[in-house]
């Protein structure tokens, strides 16, 4: 009888795992760079170890080559970095990647990105591009440089042509989609949009034959991505129903949104978790919804940080976490934690569980945390519109952590790794419980005031430096 029902809870449990799928999206809680990439490619690999014969697929939503993920890998040759800008990180895992319709899609960066993954991991996923996304060109990126460089009121964009893309998106009739890209209407769609863009154009000064030139720069992307225009809703939903593994990546943060960031020194595409499942036609209460923060938030261009850390701690986090934008090379700004931005983000994206990054940068700081704004002398709970009369309100307490003796200046991952990595094994290995006392209850009393759980703390940039809390299950 004992024998009997052992056997029978292990197939119970084998067919379980086996049934396990993974519908995750991910989205950033602060100003951008919080690490998504990195925990989007660790929950790839996590799907690829299944061994389930399953597929996984890697989609991006929105936005453009304005975003920047990062991967760090181990080798035998050491770490190994892959950046992402137009595609999604899932080519460093050989996932399968798709390209939402609410993209700015620049098809020569995917190309080359993809070009570059087979090189080095010998990617051989499947590539589903909607047919609906619309393209970024060249003079997106010229329309965009000149409206900063001419406007009084500068928004620090990458300068990528992100704007100028969401503009033509909205105006219907200069919208360039990947289906018309990839066929032979290509060249006369492109001459009509030129024509009827050509005022503005004209006044970026763009000259005369900027089409042919514009027709040769396209042919080899063209040609390489024929064939995967797909009506991606469809595609999805078959992913969805034959039980494949699916991970939605944002890119950008809740706090860049169009419409419910700091307006107006956001981007311009739709960041929050709901468009993301809109757009592609997925069922949102199928997913567990991640939000990606940094324990100090950042910000590059123009906006007010409110938190901004005008002292050592602000200098010496940028300098030993190299807070350097992966797409433009720009300096990032540091804050100390700003709780109340993070609780507003949490409830925007209706966030189910949250990866907590970098908190090994901060190791030895005396780390301050906002819960709360003064404003005109009122304390504010609330995240208001206009940042720019906000004082932060500081907890009174400050956290301190130590978690290993080691190299201070950890900007260059790579150079680190040797003396670093076997603490931060250690500490994967350990588990939560065995992180610091002050890391422990700093994270208690986030979920606390924040009202979402942390699942994970990642304490090193490469693949699996990522501490699993308590209520994670996998
Ligand atoms: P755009 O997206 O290039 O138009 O830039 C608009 C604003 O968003 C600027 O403040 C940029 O610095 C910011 N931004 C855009 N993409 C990213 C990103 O991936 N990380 C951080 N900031 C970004
Ligand atoms: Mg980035």
């Amino acid at each position: 009888m004992f024998k009997y029902s052992a056997k029978y809870c292990f197939l119970v449990l084998i067919k379980n795992k086996m049934a396990e799928q993974i519908k995750e999206a991910f989205v950033g809680l602060q100003w951008g760079d919080e690490g998504k990439g990195k925990i989007v490619d660790e929950r790839l690999v996590y799907a690829h170890s299944l061994n389930d014969n399953k597929r996984v697929v890697n989609i991006r939503t929105q936005g453009g080559d304005n975003a920047g993920h990062s991967v760090f890998i181990r080798t035998d040759q050491g770490l190994v970095k892959f950046v992402t800008h137009a595609a999604p990180v899932g080519l460093a895992s050989n996932s399968d990647v798709a390209i939402g319709p609410s993209v700015a899609f620049n098809p020569i960066s995917f190309v080359n990105e993809v070009k570059e993954a087979e090189d080095k991991f010998g990617y051989s996923g499947r590539i589903l591009i909607s047919e609906r996304v619309g393209i970024l060109f060249d003079y997106h990126r010229q329309l965009d440089a000149w409206k900063e460089g001419h406007n009084e009121r500068k928004v620090g964009t990458t300068k990528k042509g992100i704007g100028p893309f969401y503009m033509d998106n909205a105006n219907r009739t200069t919208r360039m989609t990947f289906s018309d890209y990839v066929s032979d209407r290509f060249e006369d769609r492109l001459r009509q949009i030129l024509h009827e863009k050509r005022n503005e154009l004209k006044a970026a000064g763009v000259t005369h034959g900027y089409d042919a030139w514009l027709i040769e720069q396209h042919k080899e992307a063209r040609e390489k991505l024929k064939g995967h225009s797909e009506r991606l809703e469809y595609r999805l939903n078959e992913y969805l129903r034959h039980g494949h593994h699916i991970l939605i990546e944002g890119a950008q943060a809740t706090n860049l949104d169009v419409d419910m960031g700091s307006m107006p020194d956001v981007t311009s595409s739709h960041i929050l978790a709901g468009n993301a499942f809109s757009s592609l036609g997925l069922p949102r209460r199928e997913f567990n919804v991640y939000g990606v923060e940094k324990l100090y938030p950042t910000r590059v261009g123009e906006g007010v940080l409110p938190t901004l850390a005008r002292n050592g701690f602000g200098e010496e986090v940028a300098r030993n976490g190299g807070e350097v934008g992966a797409s433009t090379g720009r300096k990032r700004r540091v804050g100390y934690p700003d709780w109340l931005v993070v609780k507003r983000s949490a409830m925007l994206n209706e966030v189910d569980g949250i990866y907590i990054m970098r908190a090994d940068v901060v190791q030895d700081f005396d780390i301050l945390v906002s819960n709360g704004y003064i404003i005109d002398g009122q304390r504010l709970d609330e995240m208001p519109l206009d940042l720019s009369k906000v004082e932060p309100v500081y907890m009174n307490q400050t956290f301190r952590w130590h978690l290993w003796n080691g190299p201070s200046d950890i900007s260059d991952p790579i150079k680190v790794d040797p003396a670093l990595r076997e603490f931060r094994d250690n500490y994967v290995k350990q588990g939560f419980m065995e992180l610091p006392q002050d890391l422990r209850v700093y994270t208690y009393d986030h979920d606390r005031y924040v009202g979402c759980n942390t699942v994970g703390i990642s304490i090193g940039p490469a693949r699996g430096e990522t501490v699993k809390c308590l209520n994670q299950k996998n």
